[in-house]
């Protein structure tokens, strides 16, 4: 049974959650800016793994160990706490994004064998953690707009998995953006440029916690051009957390906007999906 590695059993827990959720501070969006220095730095062989993640795509991933460590040295205290308790994750304090999870190779196994059309397309990978979905993207010639929530992990994972990956760094400030930071403040962010609008949401582990499920759909909502998709995939229900597709999906349907459907499911193991949004016509 999967079940998110939280530091107290969430049963344990939950009464002392329910009072706590009201408390937790969320860190504001932020729009993250890379330093030429970051573009140009180079990581030594043993940094980081190559690994066939996809069919035809052989990916350098930066070493999940070797960023902890560098983390813990710099004194990161969200992620330390996480490490300490050994937890998947802290909410809004860590979220998960160090890690690559399960779905991630779903979508983008889906997004490859479907041929979904990736060129010169704006897209964002929502929730990237290492940013693999962003980066299939960008590989195919997509503008790609990184989100994470924890600053560390866009800096430490996101950003080196692409200069590890994209060989054309001299245009990586053009191709690329990065954002940190809660999603309900992500939308008020772009609130100045009402035409930024994406042709793909991509996003993947990003509905485990109910109470985050109306910030995360707004941004497909308010975000997603008239003819484009969004994609989330997750598992179909996170023992121990409460969230799942059928409660993201009831909250898409019963707003009316986008037609929503179940467009793969896993055949084995954990049950897991992908979900299709597409706008209704007016
Ligand atoms: C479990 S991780 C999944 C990472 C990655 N998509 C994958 O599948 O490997 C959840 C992701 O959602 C992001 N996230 C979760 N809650 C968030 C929130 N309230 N605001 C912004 N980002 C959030 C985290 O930063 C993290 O990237």
């Amino acid at each position: 049974m999967f079940k998110f590695g939280f530091a107290k059993s969430a049963t344990d827990a939950n009464e002392e959650d329910n009072d706590k959720k009201d408390e937790l501070e969320w860190i504001p969006a932020s729009k993250l800016e890379i330093t030429s220095e970051q573009i140009g730095a180079k990581y030594e062989t043993d940094y980081y793994t190559e690994t066939k993640m996809f069919p035809d795509y052989n990916l350098k991933l930066i070493r999940c160990d070797k960023v902890v460590k560098d983390l813990t040295k710099y004194n990161c205290q969200n992620i330390i706490e996480a490490e300490t308790q050994h937890s998947d994750l802290i909410p809004a304090k860590y979220e998960g994004g160090l890690k690559i999870w399960e779905c991630t190779f779903d979508l983008g196994q889906y997004i490859l064998e479907e041929q979904i059309e990736l060129k010169d397309k704006l897209v964002m990978d929502l929730g990237c953690g290492a940013g693999l979905i962003g980066l299939i993207a960008l590989l195919k010639s997509s503008t790609v707009h990184f989100q994470d929530y924890n600053a560390e992990v866009l800096r430490s994972v996101t950003i080196p998995n692409i200069l590890l990956n994209f060989n054309d760094r001299a245009n990586i400030l053009t191709k690329c953006e990065f954002y940190a930071g809660d999603w309900a403040s992500l939308t008020t962010l772009f609130d100045d440029d009402e035409n930024r609008k994406y042709d793909y949401i991509f996003t993947s582990e990003t509905i485990y916690n109910p109470d985050n499920h109306k910030k995360l759909y707004e941004i497909f909502k308010r975000r997603l051009k008239i003819n484009g998709f969004g994609f989330i995939a997750g598992k179909t229900y996170y023992f121990g957390v409460g969230g799942g597709m059928r409660q993201f999906e009831n909250l898409v349907s019963k707003d009316g906007c986008f037609d929503v459907k179940s467009v793969w499911r896993s055949q084995d193991g954990v049950n897991r999906e992908i979900l299709k949004l597409t706008r209704k016509p007016h």
